[in-house]
Formats: C-alpha cells, structure tokens, sequence
C-alpha cells in the first residue's frame, strides 16, 4: 500500500521559517542522518530537500543511513521525484559505518522508539543507543570540520517522575528501573548520553543532545503503535480506542513542525555537551480525555477501558511535561501548534493514507 509523504509544502516552509537566517549555515555542507527513513529522519530530509530547491546558495548532501528495521524503505521518494543530493544508503549503526565523505553534521535518529517495538527488539533498541552512538562519535571525531552531532535522547530517560519535579526540567536525573521492560530504552538512551558527553569533554566533539517529548504528526506509519496514530487507526477504522487502565496517565504532545524547528535549533545552536528538552508543556492531556477528544473530532468514535496488553511494557509514567525554560533561552524555543490543531492536521493526513483506511 501507498503512503503519500508526509510533509504538507506549510509544515515545511513553516520549520524553515522558524529557522530563519540559521538554515544557511547548511548550504554547501554534507549532512549524515541516522534513521533517515523513520518518522523524524523523513520530516529533516524534506526540510532539506525544500531547502536545496530554492534557499540555500549552495545545495547541502544528505546520507541517510537505515536498517529499516522499523522504517519504511518506500518513503523516501514517496512524491515520486530525487533530489541527486539525497543519498539513501541501507546501513546498521551497531557497526561501524564506512562513510568516506567529509562531514559537517550528524544527526543520530536511529532507535527503536515505539514501545510495542522495543519490546519485540530490546537488544537492537540497545545497540542502536550505545554501540550506534559510540560508532557514530568516532566518525564525529575524525571529522575535523564537524559543526554538530544531535544524539536523539528521549524524555523517557526521566523514567516515571517525582509529582514534584513535573514538568520535568533538564536537571531532574530520573526515576528510571534498569531491570523493567522499559529499561532497554530508558537506559540505554542514559547510556548513550553518557557517551556523547564523553566524547565532547575527551575529544572536544561538538555534540547537542535532544530529549523529544512524544512528537506527532503526519508520517507516523498506521501500525507504529504510539497512541496517536494507533487511536487515529482505530477511529478511521471504526474500532473502539483502548486505552490502557484508568486513562488518568498524562502526555504531552509536540506537533512535528515545532519538534523538527527544536531539534535543529538543538543542532545549530545549542551549547556543546547540554541536553534540551524539546516538546509542548501546554499540551498536557490523559489519555481518557485524549480518546474522548477522538469521539469529537472522528465522530462515531467511542471509547474502551482495557488491562494494559502483555505487548505493552508495563511501568508506563504518570506523567510527562517537558519543562522548556533551557530551551526557550538557550535556542530561542517556542512550540505554536496547540493540540487540537496539530490532531486535526494529522487526522487530515491519515484519512488520505491507503494504510489508514484498510
Ligand atoms: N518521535 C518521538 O516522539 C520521539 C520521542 C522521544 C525520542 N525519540 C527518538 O528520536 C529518534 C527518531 O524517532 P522516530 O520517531 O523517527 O522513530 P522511528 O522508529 O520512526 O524511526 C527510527 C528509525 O531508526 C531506524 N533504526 C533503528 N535501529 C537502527 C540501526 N541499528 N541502524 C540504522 N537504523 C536504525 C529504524 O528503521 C527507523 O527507520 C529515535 O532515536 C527515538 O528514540 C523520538
């Protein structure tokens, strides 16, 4: 089945005029993007592809690199036209990658971010945070003209939060198990910032970290199985949402344009070796109250309490807020597209999907 890209000509032109003059410094330099053919690795590289098609003075190259071990090997050229300046190369980061360019930016996005997924795949969720991340730092390291490396954290290295310390500032250090069914993502996305901050103190890498808080939007596949998208599914489908135990566990959510302009900004302008929490701290919402706003907006919908499935990890947090204070003074970061807005948008873009409809 088709899925149509993801990124809408607005969205695009949006997080390119969020960066402002700041994308410029891009033209003419070589751009390696780990996880390329996932949900985030898809938006940067249209992002790029528009910004080589008519704003940069210079066109930049992008590598990415995917094992598709979740992303899809379609979506790339999905609208059907190449930009020559967009390498896709099938590449596992857990080995060392045999990139010969000389590169003046990294972004590690590889991961396995869904939590149905990381359970399926715990030991590949971990070698893609650590043995990916340290792979990736050597190539940073022999790369004497790197401007940046963005390691995708993740606001799960928070674990489940004290009440006190939500929203959650870049200075809380977690509550997080290392023998739970999410410790293959919690810890080693900890593990992984651990070493990136190594390699910027050691070998003076010039590396930002990211910690997303739950980014949605159009291109999220219809079988990723982060709740938007799978209440999403469920709704155009007309199966009832399940929402897991009582429903009073709380998310923010980030639309892609606002993430995407963060992550950047993180990249461009961040401090070397800081982390930043990047998402929407007015997006809080529980998940009942999210299936609820679904019975609105996709009339018809209803809604099902159900026991948290064996696939699920249990364990989840009560709570997620990103606290964005660092971000917004540090990079200039604010996220504009409030949550109703930014469902609506993706709900548009699904109804579209042949995958969405089956
Ligand atoms: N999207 C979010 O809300 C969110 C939140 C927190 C953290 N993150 C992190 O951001 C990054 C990107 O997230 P996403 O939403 O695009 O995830 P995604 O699952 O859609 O994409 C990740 C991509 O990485 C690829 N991959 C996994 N292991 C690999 C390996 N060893 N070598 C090469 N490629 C590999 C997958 O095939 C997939 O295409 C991930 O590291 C994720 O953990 C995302």
């Amino acid at each position: 089945m088709s899925q149509k890209p993801q990124s809408s000509d607005d969205d695009v032109d949006r997080i390119i005029g969020n960066l402002g003059d700041d994308a410029h410094r891009f033209a003419g330099k070589t751009v390696l993007i780990s996880g390329g053919a996932g949900f985030l690795g898809r938006h940067f590289i249209a992002v790029f592809r528009r910004l080589n098609a008519g704003v940069l003075s210079k066109p930049c190259k992008i590598i990415s690199a995917d094992n598709f071990i979740t992303g899809d090997q379609t979506a790339l050229h999905g609208d059907g036209t190449r930009d020559p300046n967009i390498v896709e190369v099938w590449a596992d980061v857990s080995y060392p990658l045999p990139v010969r360019e000389d590169l003046h930016f990294i972004l590690h996005a590889a991961g396995v971010a869904s939590p149905v997924y990381y359970m399926k795949y715990p030991l590949e969720t971990i070698e893609s945070a650590v043995q990916g991340t340290k792979n990736l730092l050597e190539l940073a390291r022999r790369n004497k003209d790197l401007e940046g490396f963005l390691f995708f954290s993740s606001s799960e290295i928070y674990g489940d939060p004290d009440p006190k310390s939500v929203p959650t500032p870049e200075t809380y250090h977690g509550y997080v198990s290392s023998v739970g069914p999410r410790a293959c993502y919690d810890e080693s996305k900890r593990l992984g910032e651990t070493i990136t901050t190594i390699y910027q103190q050691q070998h003076n890498v010039p590396v930002t970290i990211v910690r997303p808080f739950n980014v949605f939007g159009p291109g999220m596949k219809h079988n990723d199985r982060r709740v938007i998208p799978m209440f999403t599914y469920q709704a155009l489908v007309g199966q009832a949402l399940p929402v897991h135990g009582d429903g009073r566990q709380t998310r923010t959510f980030c639309y892609v344009t606002d993430a995407i302009a963060g992550f950047l900004k993180t990249l461009l302008k961040g401090k070397p070796g800081e982390a930043y929490n990047i998402g929407n701290a007015d997006n809080e919402i529980s998940m009942h109250d999210l299936a609820s706003l679904y019975t609105k907006l996709i009339p018809g919908t209803s809604l099902q309490h159900i026991p948290y499935p064996d696939t699920y990890p249990a364990g989840e947090p009560q709570r997620r807020c990103p606290d964005l204070t660092k971000a917004a003074q540090h990079l200039g970061y604010a996220s504009e597209v409030d949550l109703q807005t930014g469902l609506a948008q993706f709900i548009a873009w699904a109804r579209e999907q042949d995958s969405y409809r089956a």
